[in-house]
């Protein structure tokens, strides 16, 4: 079992929360297990009932779990979160929750960019994008549907890539030398239609979230435009949000 450095500069809470995240990445906990009170916590690490109540709160802020009164906390259920503060990729967001990521590629092929596209991607419409149609999975469950739209100089070279079996933002990354740098994405509710529901493993008509964002490598140009639909009650977006100090 980890412990928490006295000395250390990082705050006693964050290393609590990062200490209880390896428990359930581990495997150690399980969805819809119950984890040690705050006054358990406290003994187990050596501090006070107010850090643990600290790192205690921001998980279940972040959704990873989730309090039932008079019961106590418990690991969240299927809900995976994304951050919307924090750039991460879909095996980031599964991996951090503990869960298996997998990945069947539903089409991958070199397409003319669409005019939406090309205005993302700031390219002439008709120019060739690598475009990429993804089922995304979580402990074998199907979470989310991922359709990419990617333009930088040889993305070609991405028609010859494992993508069931690698990440697409850590071959951009570790393998073609993009570093990640931001993303703009927008969010907005619906309802599955035929053809995702059969996907998605759910009934047609049940809630989905749409998402589509443009990712943004650190010269400021934008990589990526992807539209993806996530199983509504599944999946949880937390947004860390602070009020401007207008008096300070
Ligand atoms: C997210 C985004 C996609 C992105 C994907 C990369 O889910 N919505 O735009 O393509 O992550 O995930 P991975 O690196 O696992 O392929």
């Amino acid at each position: 079992m980890s412990t928490i450095y006295r000395k250390s500069p990082v705050p006693r809470y964050h290393q609590l929360k990062e200490i209880l995240r390896e428990r359930i990445r581990s495997g150690e906990w399980q969805p819809g297990d119950l984890i040690p009170s705050e006054r358990e916590l406290s003994e187990t690490y050596h501090i006070s009932r107010m850090t643990a109540r600290q790192a205690l709160t921001d998980l279940v802020n972040e959704g990873i779990f989730y309090r039932e009164q008079g019961r106590g906390t418990f690991v969240t259920r299927h809900k995976i979160t994304q951050q919307l503060m924090r750039l991460t990729g879909f095996t980031e967001d599964i991996s951090a929750r503990g869960q298996q990521p997998s990945t069947k590629v539903l089409s991958a092929e070199m397409r003319p960019a669409d005019d939406l596209t090309a205005t993302r991607l700031r390219i002439e419409p008709g120019t060739p994008v690598f475009s990429l149609q993804r089922l995304r999975l979580a402990d074998a469950e199907p979470l989310a549907i991922e359709s990419s739209q990617l333009h930088f100089k040889g993305c070609e070279r991405l028609l010859q890539e494992n993508l069931e079996e690698q990440s697409l933002y850590h071959v951009i990354e570790a393998k073609y030398g993009f570093p990640l740098m931001e993303a703009e994405q927008e969010l907005e509710a619906g309802l599955a239609g035929e053809e995702e529901a059969k996907l998605l493993a759910i009934p047609a008509g049940s809630a989905v979230l749409f998402t589509r964002r443009t990712t943004y490598t650190e010269r400021n140009e934008p990589i990526e435009y992807a539209k993806s639909i996530y199983c509504g009650a599944k999946y949880t977006f937390y947004a860390h949000l602070r009020r401007d100090q207008l008096f300070a």
